[in-house]
């Protein structure tokens, strides 16, 4: 069978019209091959002979070649892409229209009582981050129901409105590891369960951001009557693609200890130290640690905490040691460990802020030292802790 790179010279899994600004607007990512085989493998025992299969932001249509005797349906809000599709999928029904207006089966002509499988790559555009904020705009109409900070928020949540059987989609996994992004999406999550997810790297994607990859899942939901909770997020194991798995449950995580955010009333007392707002692992990577002077960003460190600040501090000189599947999650700790193995700590932190010396009078500090501080993060680590780094 022709291909589509034969038949068009383009590439299924390569958008070739849209420029930079649209792509951003659209989400207009598409799915590499090797991804959309994996979404597919994971689906195929779900799929019946009579099913409707949806992909409701389909593109150039990656996801909708070979499901035998089913129905096969593609949309897309973008025009061009649907008229690629077109081209290339003759035996798919096309609908050139926003997926988060007015939802509901009839609008694709699926029969109320039909098993429908949503398959696909929904757009990620996180409408409310800084991040390309410039060239961020509301290109369409969401029904209210639907709306939410993050474009893909609101395509799950359309799923669940249109009585999904199955979901066999790639989002970003921290939909649903973030706790406040779980609540955002509860409607959907209140309705299906996971069974099986493969979490792979935002690199995948030749287009997407060069700089902080970020997890995304290839995920398979099945309605469900009793949903999932969060608890449930944290209990399940995920798979990474290429190898190991990633539970959120054999995790401390420092926000235990220490406040990330700047409390609402602000009390600086003597001497007081600030550290810059913390978020997730990725945010790290871009963010500073202490910080000389107090600004809307900065959190007054509360003294008692400020050994697990310099836990974090010590923490970005290290990520190199973290792999991309922690990047949405906050800074692991083992604290019965760190409690062992805090003096190096501290005298790393020492050697790069030595204006905190005055801070630590209390302990006895020994010589700073690499190898203590590598034997900490491979014990916290284990197999995750990356083989090279720098
Ligand atoms: C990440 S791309 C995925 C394309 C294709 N499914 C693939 O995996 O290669 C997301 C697609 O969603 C489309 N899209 C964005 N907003 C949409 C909306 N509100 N309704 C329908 N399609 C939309 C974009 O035009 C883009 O083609």
């Amino acid at each position: 069978m022709a291909n589509a790179t034969d038949l068009f010279g383009f590439h299924a899994g390569h958008q070739k019209h849209l420029d930079y600004k649209e792509r951003v607007n659209r989400g207009g990512y598409y799915t590499p091959d090797e991804i959309v085989e994996i979404g597919r493998a994971l689906v195929k025992n779900h799929i019946k002979k009579d099913s409707f299969i949806l992909d409701n932001a389909c593109g150039y249509g990656s996801f909708l070649s070979q499901w035998g005797t089913c129905t096969v349906i593609g949309c897309d809000s973008d025009a061009v892409a649907v008229q690629m599709a077109q081209k290339y999928h003759r035996h798919v029904s096309f609908f050139h229209r926003n997926a988060l207006q007015r939802v509901d089966r009839k609008t694709f002509h699926i029969p109320e009582d039909a098993n429908l499988v949503i398959v696909g790559n929904p757009p990620y555009n996180d409408r409310t981050s800084l991040i390309r904020r410039r060239i961020k705009q509301a290109a369409f109409e969401i029904d209210d129901d639907l709306r939410c900070r993050d474009l893909g928020m609101s395509f799950l949540l359309a799923y669940n409105k249109l009585r999904a059987d199955i979901v066999c989609v790639l989002h970003p996994l921290s939909y649903i590891i973030k706790k406040a992004n779980f609540q955002s999406i509860k409607e959907f999550m209140r309705n299906y369960r996971l069974m099986d997810g493969r979490i792979v790297s935002s690199a995948c994607f030749a287009e997407a951001s060069k700089t902080t990859h970020f997890p995304i899942i290839i995920a398979l939901y099945k309605r469900h009557a009793e949903g999932m909770t969060y608890e449930d997020i944290k209990n399940f194991v995920f798979k990474i693609q290429g190898g190991g798995t990633l539970c959120l449950n054999r995790y401390e995580f420092i926000d235990q200890y220490i406040d990330k955010y700047p409390k609402k009333k602000k009390c600086l007392g003597k001497n007081p130290l600030f550290f810059w707002t913390m978020r997730d692992i990725n945010a790290l990577k871009r963010n500073k640690t202490f910080v000389k002077k107090y600004s809307h960003n900065a959190v007054v460190i509360d003294k008692n905490k400020l050994n697990y600040y310099i836990y974090v501090d010590v923490f970005k000189r290290n990520l190199s040691r973290i792999p991309y599947y922690f990047g949405n999650c906050d800074v692991m700790i083992q604290n019965n460990l760190y409690s062992r193995y805090r003096g190096y700590f501290l005298s790393d932190a020492l050697q790069h802020h030595p204006y905190l010396k005055s801070h630590l009078s209390q302990y006895r500090l020994p010589d700073a030292n690499k190898q203590k501080i590598n034997e900490y993060f491979f014990a916290l680590l284990g197999e995750c802790h990356a083989s090279t780094y720098t």
